[in-house]
């Protein structure tokens, strides 16, 4: 088995969470590369669900190590309680078989301090929708060089000293802008003990556990979060997360190179959605906008906040497919598109007087494009019982054909409904 990286080729909540489940059946390992708690895979299995924001999906499966590499960034607290939530469920998450690495950033509470601090200053437009979790913070403090990593937790006197050095600037802001009381470092310190006390057995060295899992013959699933379009360089900038969410970063986040990285896949909605802030060409303020959101049940995992809804934009999937070098689609949430009459696919952007085939790289650039579509006849089936690729109707068929000739990428899963078992595989 290859290793795989599993990204999404939008704007996140393309449904990486089921496709990663399913494929960890078959990994040695699964780790996690970038990005923190602001991520929200659901997944449901034998009609359970089950919301994780940390700790990588593969957990439900038996055995299989989960790894949380060193490009993420780490919310004790929030770690901790997802081990206790999965415990309780009878779900084993010792230390045996989940592991973060020693260089994981983690996130302090000065940090979530930061991110709502920042957040309530800013003017509506120029509000990015963060989810106040202090994970843009700590990667600015990660690239300072003055974040606290998960290795320092079990150091007691550089951790002090290294709150105490975090604190200083960040004291001044706090009480000289944003009018709130600066923190004590002791107190931060004392607070944060015990919870390093906790966090201590999971410690290790993750780049090593890949190196031997493969040596042992056995595969690895890097799982990424977010998507392609909110990647800190190639996503619409600003209106990004705080990491590389490209497929180029399993490799540094997680701590192999990048020949280990041989099957990736883009994870495709088979419409569009976003979440909070940003340019959305494709999006639909109708009644097909709102169909899309309630039968696709929008609402992010995270956040609760409803999901803006659109076309399929194969502009923004082309970037993907060469940002990312995919080597094949898993296609999700095809059965949220039964019962639309007409299904519309953007194929180019006019922009500025030109067509163009890829987003433009100006900042706000995609804010001025336009979309041109082609169209094409939906179907009326209900397709959630489809386990076959022949059982889907003609119409749906012709959509992913399309799909695979405007990105020159195929479409190797199809996925038609929440369940494991709801999974076409090609
Ligand atoms: P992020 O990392 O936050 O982007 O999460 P994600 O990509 O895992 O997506 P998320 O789990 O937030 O959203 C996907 C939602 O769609 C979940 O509620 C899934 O159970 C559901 N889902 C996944 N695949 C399908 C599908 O094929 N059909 C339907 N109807 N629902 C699906």
């Amino acid at each position: 088995m290859s290793n795989t990286v599993i990204v999404g080729t939008q704007w996140g909540d393309e449904g990486k969470g089921k496709i990663v489940d399913m494929l960890a059946q078959e990994a040695g390992a699964i780790v996690r590369f970038q990005g923190g708690n602001n991520a929200g895979h659901t997944l449901v299995v034998a009609g359970e669900q089950c919301i994780l924001h940390l700790i990588p999906s593969g957990v439900l499966h038996p055995g299989k190590k989960c790894l949380i590499g060193n490009g993420v960034v780490l919310d004790p607290e929030v770690f901790l309680k997802e081990i206790d939530g999965l415990n309780a469920k009878g779900i084993d998450v010792s230390p045996e078989r989940m592991m973060i690495s020693k260089k994981t950033q983690i996130i302090m509470s000065y940090h979530r301090m930061m991110d709502n601090c920042r957040e309530s200053v800013k003017s509506d437009e120029s509000k990015i929708g963060t989810t106040g979790r202090g994970i843009g913070p700590c990667y600015e403090d990660k690239m300072n060089r003055i974040g606290i990593r998960a290795a320092d937790l079990a150091d007691p006197e550089l951790l002090r000293a290294k709150i105490v050095e975090a604190l200083i600037e960040k004291n001044v802001l706090f009480e000289k802008l944003f009018n709130v009381e600066a923190l004590d470092p002791e107190k931060v310190y004392q607070d944060i003990l015990p919870v390093a006390e906790r966090i201590k057995p999971f410690l290790g060295d993750v780049s090593s556990v890949i190196q031997d899992v493969n040596k042992a013959g056995g595969m690895v699933l890097f799982e990424g979060a977010q998507g392609i379009h909110l990647d800190i360089d190639h996503g619409t900038y600003p209106f990004v997360t705080s990491s590389n969410t490209v497929a180029g970063n399993a490799a540094a986040g997680a701590g192999c190179g990048p020949r280990c990285l041989e099957r990736i896949i883009g994870i495709l909605k088979a419409y569009t959605t976003r979440v909070g802030s940003g340019p959305f060409a494709t999006e639909l303020l109708d009644e097909t906008g709102e169909t899309l959101q309630a039968n696709g049940h929008e609402f992010g995992a995270t956040t609760g906040r409803k999901r803006r809804c659109g076309w399929l934009d194969l502009v923004i999937i082309r970037e993907t497919a060469r940002l990312c070098d995919l080597t094949e689609f898993a296609l999700t949430k095809l059965d949220v598109l039964s019962g639309l009459k007409e299904l519309k696919i953007c194929v180019s952007y006019e922009y500025r007087g030109e067509k163009i085939s890829y987003p433009p790289q100006e900042q706000n650039g995609m804010a001025f494009v336009k979309p041109v579509y082609e169209s094409m006849p939906g179907w009326e089936e209900d397709i959630t019982g489809a386990r076959t690729y022949d059982e889907l109707p003609e119409a749906a068929k012709n959509y992913i054909a399309r799909i695979e000739e405007l990105s020159g990428v195929k479409v190797g899963i199809v996925s038609v409904g929440p369940d494991r078992a709801q999974t076409i595989v090609r």
